[in-house]
């Protein structure tokens, strides 16, 4: 299809995504804890066990349906619901009635495929109810003594999630909202992937001015990887996850190559994610109070904005073959 045919018929990103989602940070869930979450227009409840593997599960308990994270309690492998104490494992199953001879056979919670890596708990959603079809990649170095942990935040932003994703094309936005003069800038597609190859210069906060080449990279249509080379090396996440339907959580992350194995001082790494937090904050203001535009006026140097939509659209549609994204 053509840009201009891609126009003409806009996706409607209607209802939520397939893909991977972060819900949580690692070091945000202790063995043993258990939390409500409220995700997709769904409750759900996130755990993880004393084993140590994070799991998430719908909230309401099968049987009278109480909220399993009010208050919640993990019993080795499971989570014991507070109203009458059924226990269900980690796929949902209830292994355990205490005042019961049979367990019913209905008594089970939806389980929601959950891996953990990099340092994030990211579950799976798909409005067909079908399992991953891609995996959630390593992030390169990340957990190495080269670089820092995570130091990570999570904004509750009124916006729909597209355009935040509509971001990784928009050349037009960095020079007005950010200030940032992107001299080489191209995007690729590529199944469930997309790229944003950027350098440039930035011209930060505190003043001065550093030149920039960063790669950004979506898998899927909610969780980008950046790596980028400044006057310094970092790596950020990006991931954002649909609460409602114009509400949403997004997970912003920053990890710094340590100069010559060093760990930067607390402040200086504050001071870093702060520049650059305040660069999200910059879109944030933008997005909550712009309307979204099915067929926007565009122009010959607007970016890609058709091609990202057709590509970001793919993933509300049901899959063309058993191998699309
Ligand atoms: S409502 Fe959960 S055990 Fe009764
Ligand atoms: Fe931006």
């Amino acid at each position: 299809m053509s840009e201009a045919n891609a126009q003409q018929s806009p996706p409607s990103f209607a209802g939520y995504p397939r893909g991977w989602f972060v819900v949580q940070f690692s070091d945000e869930l202790a063995p043993g804890q258990v939390k409500p979450l409220r995700y997709f227009g769904k409750e759900l409840v996130v755990f993880r066990t004393d084993a140590g593997h994070a799991r998430v599960l719908d909230a309401f308990c099968p049987h009278m349906g109480a909220h399993l994270a009010h208050p919640g309690r993990v019993e080795g492998e499971g989570i014991v619901c507070p109203f009458h104490a059924w226990k269900f494992d980690g796929e949902g199953t209830c292994v355990s009635v205490p005042y019961a001879t049979k367990i019913p056979a209905k008594a089970r919670i939806d389980a929601w495929p959950t891996v953990e890596k990099n340092g994030m708990v990211y579950v799976w959603h798909d409005a067909d109810g079908r399992g991953p079809d891609w995996e959630v990649p390593d992030v390169e170095g990340f957990g190495t003594d080269a670089w820092t942990g995570w130091n990570h935040s999570v904004l509750e932003i009124k916006t729909h999630p597209r355009e935040i994703v509509e971001n990784i094309v928009d050349t037009a936005h960095f020079l007005p909202v950010h200030g940032t003069a992107a001299e080489n800038f191209r995007n690729e597609f590529e199944g469930h992937v997309a790229v944003q190859h950027n350098e440039g210069i930035a011209y930060p906060l505190g003043g001065g001015e550093d030149r920039y080449k960063l790669t950004a990279t979506y898998f899927g249509p909610a969780y980008m990887v950046t790596h980028m080379r400044g006057v310094l090396e970092s790596m950020l996440i990006n991931a954002h996850t649909p609460i409602g339907p114009n509400l949403l959580h997004l997970r912003f992350a920053v990890a710094l190559k340590k100069d010559g194995g060093r760990e930067p001082s607390a402040k200086f790494l504050a001071r870093y994610v702060d520049n650059l937090r305040a660069g999200y904050l910059q879109d944030v203001a933008i997005w909550e109070h712009k309307v979204f535009r099915p067929r926007p006026v565009l122009c010959d140097g607007d970016g890609k904005i058709p091609a990202l939509r057709k590509w970001y659209g793919k993933f509300f549609e049901p899959r063309e073959s058993p191998e699309a994204p």
